[in-house]
C-alpha cells in the first residue's frame, strides 16, 4: 500500500467548472486506500452534486457550518482534528481570499482555521483572475502560512482563454501528496543503489558510452529516502540533481562503479541496480589521442566488463539485491532467466522494443520475484519508483 494508505483527507470542493475532476481526485485518492471526507462550498454543488461524491467517497458530503444532523456525528472542530490534510480543489479565488483573510463563514474555510494538518489549495480560475494582484497578494499570503500551492496549470481554458489558471489534473495533485506523506516502508535500512550508464575510455578525449538518463535510478534513490532509508546513489555520468537527503557517489567506469558497490554494500541492506553498465571496455587506454587511421579503418579490442550485480549478490549472499532487465522480446521470460543467472531477489522487467523508454519521464515494469508477479501500469518514473519502492519493502520484510 502507498503513502496514503490509512490517511485521513478532507477534499474541499469549491464552485468552479474544475469541481467535476474532483470526483477523479476521490477516486484516485480512494485507491491510494486513504479516507475521504468531501466538504462543499455552496458555489460547489451548483457543478456537481453532493451525491456523485458521497457514492465515490463513501461517506456524507459536509456542507453546512451549522448542521444540527453534522454536529451530532462529526461535527466541524472533530472533522478538523480528524483530518491529515485538508486539500482544496479546486480552490477559487473567492475562497483563496477569505483563507488569507483568515474568514470563517462557512464549514471550509472553518475547517482550515480550526485544523493543524497540512493544507494544500490546487487553484483554479480564469488566467486574468489568476493574474490580479489581489489574488498573488493573497497566495503570497497564504504561501508565508505554509498553505502548500499545487499548480494552478497554464494551457486552455474552460472560457476559451488561454494562460495560467488551470486545475492540476489529479493525477499530480496525489502525487503531490504522496510526496509529503513518506510511507517508512525502509525506516532504518540501508540502501545502495546504481543509476545512469558507465563510460570507458578508449583514450584520454573519448569513451564508450549509453544513451541512459538516470532518471529511473535517481527517482529511485529519492523514493527510497522518502520511505526512510539511508540512501547511496552510485551514479554514472548524468546531468541530474541529487535527491534531498542522499549520499551520492559519482563514478564513470564500470570498474569504479563496482568498486564503489563493494564498499558501500559493506553495510546495507538493499542492492538495487538500476544502472545500465557497459558489457564491454577497450583491452587498453591509448595515453594520447589516437590519431586517424585512415582507410584501413580502426580496431578496438574489447574486453568484458565485470558484472556489477552478478559480483554483487555472490559477494554478499544476506543483501537483498534487486535487479533490472531492459528487454525488447519474450521481456518476461527473459527477466525470469536473468534474476535466477545474477542470483537476485527480484528483477524489474521492463520492455524497451519501443522507445518510449530511455530518456522519458514514464516507465511501466514488471516486478518479479520468485512467488510474485506484479505489473505496474505506465506512470510517470517518480510514481512508478514509489511503487517498486513499496514491493521492495514488503518482500524484504516478507524474507526477513
Ligand atoms: O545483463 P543485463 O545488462 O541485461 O542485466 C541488467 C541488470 O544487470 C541491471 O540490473 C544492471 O544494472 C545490471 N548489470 C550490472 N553490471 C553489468 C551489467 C548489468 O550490474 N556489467
Amino acid at each position: 500500500m502507498g503513502h496514503l494508505n490509512q490517511r485521513n483527507i478532507i477534499i474541499g470542493v469549491c464552485g468552479g467548472i474544475a469541481a467535476y475532476k474532483s470526483a477523479e481526485l476521490v477516486r484516485l485518492l480512494q485507491k491510494q486506500g486513504a479516507c475521504i471526507r468531501v466538504v462543499m462550498t455552496e458555489g460547489a454543488q451548483a457543478f456537481i452534486t453532493p451525491l456523485t461524491l458521497q457514492a465515490l467517497s463513501g461517506n456524507p458530503v459536509h456542507t453546512e457550518l451549522l448542521d444540527a444532523e453534522a454536529e451530532r456525528g462529526m461535527g466541524h472542530i472533530e472533522l478538523a482534528r480528524w483530518a491529515d490534510a485538508i486539500v482544496i480543489a479546486p480552490a477559487t479565488a473567492d475562497v483563496l481570499a477569505k483563507l488569507a483573510n483568515g474568514d470563517a463563514d462557512n464549514l471550509l474555510t472553518t475547517l482550515v482555521l480550526a485544523t493543524a494538518a497540512p493544507v494544500f489549495v490546487a487553484p483554479a480560475m480564469n488566467q486574468q483572475m489568476w493574474a490580479q494582484a489581489a489574488t498573488q497578494e493573497n497566495c503570497d499570503t497564504l504561501r508565508r502560512r505554509n498553505i502548500f500551492f499545487i499548480g494552478p496549470e497554464a494551457g486552455e481554458q474552460a472560457c476559451g482563454d488561454i494562460g495560467t489558471g488551470r486545475m492540476s489534473e489529479p493525477s499530480a495533485i496525489v502525487e503531490n501528496l504522496n510526496a509529503h506523506f513518506p510511507s517508512r516502508a525502509l525506516d532504518g535500512l540501508r540502501v545502495v543503489i546504481t543509476a545512469g550508464p558507465t563510460r570507458e575510455a578508449i583514450d584520454p578525449v573519448r569513451f564508450i558510452g549509453n544513451h541512459s538518463s538516470g532518471k529511473m535510478g535517481f527517482a529511485l534513490a529519492r523514493a527510497a529516502r522518502e520511505a526512510g532509508a539511508t540512501v547511496t546513489l552510485i551514479a554514472g555520468p548524468v546531468h541530474l540533481a541529487t535527491p534531498e537527503g542522499v549520499e551520492r557517489i559519482d563514478v564513470e567506469s564500470a570498474r569504479q562503479m563496482l568498486s564503489a558497490c563493494e564498499q558501500s554494500c559493506e553495510h546495507a541492506d538493499i542492492f538495487v541496480a538500476c544502472a545500465a553498465v557497459a558489457d564491454y571496455r577497450p583491452i587498453a587506454i591509448a595515453d594520447h589521442k589516437l590519431k586517424k587511421q585512415g582507410e584501413a579503418g580502426l580496431t578496438i579490442e574489447l574486453t568484458q566488463n565485470p558484472d556489477i550485480a552478478a559480483t554483487i549478490s555472490r559477494d554478499f549472499p544476506e543483501l537483498y539485491t534487486v535487479g533490472f532487465a531492459a528487454e525488447t522480446q519474450n521481456v518476461l521470460e527473459h527477466a525470469r532467466e536473468k534474476r535466477q543467472r545474477k542470483q537476485l531477489d527480484l528483477i524489474i522487467a521492463n520492455d524497451v522494443s519501443n522507445d518510449a523508454v530511455f530518456g522519458q519521464d514514464h516507465n511501466s515494469v514488471t516486478i518479479i520475484g520468485p512467488e510474485l508477479q506484479l505489473h505496474l501500469d505506465k506512470a510517470s518514473k517518480l510514481q512508478v519508483a514509489r511503487s517498486c519502492i513499496e514491493a521492495i519493502a514488503t518482500d524484504f520484510h516478507r524474507s526477513d
